[in-house]
C-alpha cells in the first residue's frame, strides 16, 4: 500500500534520499536521466556490481573503525599476539597509501600487491583451520551498513543479478552475508578465496590475487560470467575506493551505468576526484539509503503505474 506522498514523489520521479545531506552530485540532471533510463529498462535489464568493504559493510560506528575482511581474522582467536602485531605495523604502513590524494593510482599499486602479499603469506603461516572461520565471523564486530536487508531481498525479489566484488577474504564475506540469511541465489561473489591443505588447514590463496587496483583485470577474467548475462546492460555501481569503478569492464553491451562511491576517509582532500568519478558521492554515510531508495525507483515504480491504472 502506498500513502499519497509516495505516490506523488514517486510519480514526479524523484527519490526522496537524493535529498539527504550526505549526497553530492556534480551533475544531477545527468544523473536524473541515468535513473530514468534504469526505470525504463526495468528489471530484467540491470544488474549490481558491487565492492564489499567499506561498501556494503559499515567504514566507522560510534566513532570506532568497523573492520574489514581481513581485519576480522587479523583481530580473532585464530592469529597469535606476535602475527596482530606484524599485521597492524602493516596497516599502519600501507592504509595511509592506499588512501593518500597525493599519490596516482600508478605509484600505489604495486604498494598494494605488497601489501597483500605480506599478509596473505602471514596468514598462511597461521595454519588456520577453515572449521574456525564460521565461530570468528559470528565473534567478530563486522557490521553491514543499514539497509543491507532491504536492499539484498530487493534485488532477490526482483531477480536482479548481485556481483560483490571484494579484495577482501571470500570465505569471511561469504559468511558474513551467510550469518545475516542475505545470501541469496541472484549474488556471485568473487574475491580472494582461502585454499585448504586435506585437514582444512591454510596453504594460500586461490587463483590471482585481487587487490583494489586490479578489478579491471579481475572483471575482465569474468567474462564468462558478465557473457551469461547479456541481457542485463543497466549497471548499478558501489565502491568506495577509486579502483572500484572499473569493476564494471567485464560487462558486455553496457548501456547505462549509475556509480555510487562512498567516500569514508580524506574527504575534503579526495571529494573533487570522487565527484569527477562517481556520479553519486555519498560523504559519511554509513547507511545503503540512497542505494535502496534508487531501487525501490526503478524496480517498483513500474508496480504503482500499474496500481494506479487499477485505480
Ligand atoms: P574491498 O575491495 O572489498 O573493499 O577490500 C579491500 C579492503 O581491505 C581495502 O580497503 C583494504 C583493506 N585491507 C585491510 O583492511 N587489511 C589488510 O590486511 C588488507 C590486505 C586489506
Ligand atoms: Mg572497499
Amino acid at each position: 500500500m502506498w500513502t499519497k506522498s509516495q505516490l506523488c514523489q514517486q510519480q514526479c520521479g524523484v527519490v526522496p534520499e537524493l535529498e539527504k545531506c550526505t549526497v553530492h552530485i556534480r551533475e544531477p540532471e545527468r544523473v536524473k536521466e541515468i535513473i530514468a533510463a534504469l526505470r525504463a529498462g526495468g528489471p530484467s535489464k540491470l544488474q549490481v556490481i558491487t565492492d564489499f568493504d567499506k561498501t556494503l559493510t559499515c567504514f566507522a560506528n560510534k566513532g570506532k573503525r568497523s573492520p574489514t575482511c581481513h581485519n576480522i581474522i587479523h583481530d580473532s582467536k585464530l592469529i597469535s599476539d606476535e602475527c596482530k602485531t606484524k599485521l597492524k605495523n602493516l596497516l599502519n604502513i600501507y592504509y595511509p597509501i592506499e588512501i593518500d590524494p597525493t599519490r596516482s593510482i600508478e605509484e600505489k599499486l604495486p604498494l598494494m600487491i605488497e601489501w597483500w602479499t605480506k599478509v596473505h603469506e602471514l596468514l598462511v603461516e597461521q595454519k588456520i583451520q577453515k572449521s574456525k572461520l564460521a565461530e570468528t565471523v559470528m565473534e567478530s564486530e563486522a557490521q553491514l551498513r543499514d539497509g543491507y536487508r532491504i536492499f539484498f531481498d530487493r534485488l532477490h525479489k526482483y531477480n536482479v543479478p548481485v556481483f560483490i566484488f571484494s579484495a577482501g577474504v571470500g570465505d569471511i564475506l561469504e559468511e558474513i552475508i551467510r550469518q545475516v540469511g542475505v545470501y541469496h541465489q541472484n549474488v556471485t561473489v568473487v574475491s580472494n578465496f582461502m585454499d585448504f591443505d586435506e585437514n582444512g588447514v591454510l596453504k594460500g590463496f586461490k587463483g590471482e590475487m585481487i587487490h583494489i587496483y586490479n578489478k579491471r583485470e579481475g572483471a575482465l577474467r569474468n567474462t564468462e560470467h558478465f557473457q551469461q548475462l547479456a541481457e542485463c546492460c543497466n549497471v548499478i555501481l558501489l565502491g568506495d575506493s577509486l579502483g572500484d569503478l572499473s569493476m564494471a569492464d567485464g560487462v558486455q553491451k553496457q548501456e547505462n551505468i549509475l556509480k555510487i562511491g562512498f567516500l569514508n576517509d580524506k574527504i575534503e582532500q579526495l571529494l573533487d576526484e570522487y565527484l569527477a568519478s562517481y556520479d553519486i558521492v555519498l560523504v559519511s554515510d554509513e547507511t545503503l539509503d540512497v542505494a535502496n531508495g534508487i531501487l525501490q525507483y526503478v524496480l517498483e515504480s513500474g508496480q504503482l503505474s500499474n496500481c494506479c491504472r487499477n485505480n
